[in-house]
């Protein structure tokens, strides 16, 4: 059997990820964050700019000192630079210079030779401190192609130990990478590292075929962020390299997850929900069929199992959930219910959903108990057929009820000292029954937002018995007028 092929993971989140427009982080945000990246399994944390400033370089050194994994810091192809990577007790510096005719003639207002010299000098700069040194020819991708390689072959010969070539401005397609990747892979014997900016969102494509063409290790951020629209992804690259080509890597794939909310928490940089493995919906379903099959057999309509990269499966309540869904949740909170109950919650589950409410677990429950609470359809005295509410401007709201008793129509209007005092008043007078009165009333709203649930529960006594009753629906009256009618036909059936 052969052995698997490893590829190495060089996360600069703390780098790349930090030029994220709008991201600034401080060194015990960034310590914290290479902590995680360092239990996640990566094999180089690239920590930061240490000439940037003090801040930045003191935030390296700390990270260099206190984490356990290969720290790396970047450096323009400048003494200097170097020199504060050294002193920041990095492990391998990154040093780089342009090689493109863009970047030379806009940016360096160099010639070619004169760039050729200043990167090899670096590298030997570098190696002459005793470090290891990964060298990148910036905007490679862009480079004139003998130049490029002239450029590798120089600095290898001078004793860099890896090469990175950046797509910087994430211009490349997978196969215009796999066939430069090639080219650079004949020439070039010391490792070969890729860097991938997403402007077109190939940058984690870009990156698996340069891993296609040779290149051993990937430059990647947690969540993808980084310089304009982001680098390659360290979630889909690890994943994609594990399930789809069958090449490992160090990460303990089960961190994954955690670390994403992390980096999403301490960064402010929201991931989209559809987000491939750590966005919310990457393991939702929504739909009955999918959901149905789901809990048969999960492989049905997931590539990968939740648990894989430590996220959850998330059955989603809104308009195309099923009955297995909803029993599934269900169970899952510890509610038992009969078949008529898992009905009637479903039937309320997909109204709300129709009307655009995504019914969240605190929901389900209190739908659930409003629903277990209620007397059975056939045993229900009293229904409501239907509700007219009129509010006036400075009068007293007046409320209409159309109520089935015992299976006669009856109505009644009366007025309250707000909509849902009006409508009970006529609740209670088209029943006619003066001995019932309400003792208590509690309005909460489940989740925040004005479109809320609202979940009333009340208490209502008839002689000496006392019951209590609730009612869950997204409009404060309705909830009343529910939970009332549930407390009515409770009552009626035990005085
Ligand atoms: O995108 C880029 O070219 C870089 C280099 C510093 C490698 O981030
Ligand atoms: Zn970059």
């Amino acid at each position: 059997m052969t052995a698997k092929r490893r590829i190495k993971i060089f996360d600069t989140t703390l780098r790349d990820g930090e030029q994220t427009p709008g991201v600034a982080l401080t060194a015990e945000k960034k310590l914290e964050i290479a902590h995680a990246l360092s239990d996640l399994g990566v094999d180089i944390i690239e920590a930061g700019f240490p000439i940037n400033s003090e801040i930045e370089f003191l935030a390296v050194k700390r990270i260099s000192k206190e984490v356990d994994t290969t720290v790396c810091g970047l450096a323009r192809a400048l003494k200097p630079d170097i020199d504060r990577c050294v002193e920041a007790d990095v492990q391998l510096v990154h040093t780089f210079i342009s090689t493109s005719p863009q970047h030379l003639k806009y940016q360096m207002g160099k010639s070619e030779d004169e760039i050729y010299k200043i990167a090899v000098e670096a590298v030997e700069y570098v190696v002459d401190h005793g470090l290891p040194c990964l060298f990148s020819p910036m905007d490679a991708t862009r480079s004139e192609l003998n130049f490029l390689i002239k450029v590798c072959k120089g600095v290898e010969e001078a004793g860099a130990s890896i090469i990175n070539i950046p797509d910087t401005v994430g211009v490349m397609i997978p196969s215009s990478m796999r066939e430069l990747m090639k080219k650079i892979r004949e020439e070039i014997k010391i490792d070969l590292d890729v860097h991938c900016h997403n402007d077109f969102g190939m940058a984690v494509a870009n990156t698996l075929a340069a891993v296609e063409a040779g290149c051993n290790q990937v430059q990647v951020t947690v969540n993808g962020i980084g310089e304009r629209a982001g680098n390659a992804d360290l979630e889909q690259v690890v994943m994609a390299l594990k399930i789809l080509y069958g090449i490992e890597t160090n990460i303990n794939t089960e961190k994954i997850y955690p670390t994403s909310k992390l980096v999403e928490r301490l960064t402010g940089i929201r991931i989209m929900p559809n987000f491939p493995i750590v966005g919310d919906n990457a393991f939702a379903h929504e739909s009955g069929i999918h959901v149905h099959a789901v809990l048969k057999k999960a492989e049905t309509f997931e590539p990968i199992k939740p648990e894989m990269v430590g996220a959850r499966r998330r059955l989603v309540l809104g308009k195309h959930v099923g009955v297995h869904g909803i029993d599934a949740k269900l169970k899952e909170l510890g509610i038992e219910v009969n078949p008529e109950q898992l009905k009637e919650i479903t039937t309320k589950v997909k109204d709300l959903g129709g009307k655009g409410k995504r019914v969240v677990e605190e929901d389900l429950v209190a739908i659930a108990e409003d629903v277990i609470g209620m007397v059975p359809k056939e045993e229900r005295k009293v229904e409501l057929v239907d509700l007219v509410l009129n509010s006036r401007l400075s009068k007293k709201p007046i409320a209409s009820v159309i109520l089935r008793v015992d299976g006669k129509e009856k109505k009644a209007t009366e007025e309250g000292v707000g909509p849902v005092d009006a409508a009970l008043n006529a609740i209670r007078s088209a029943i006619g029954e003066e001995k019932i009165s309400l003792e208590e009333y509690h309005l909460d709203a489940i989740t925040g937002g004005s479109d809320a649930l609202a979940d009333v529960t009340i208490r209502v006594s008839k002689g000496e018995n006392v019951i209590l009753a609730r009612g869950v629906h997204e409009d404060v009256v309705m909830a009343s007028v529910i939970a009332f009618i549930n407390g009515l036909n409770r009552i009626l059936k035990i005085a």
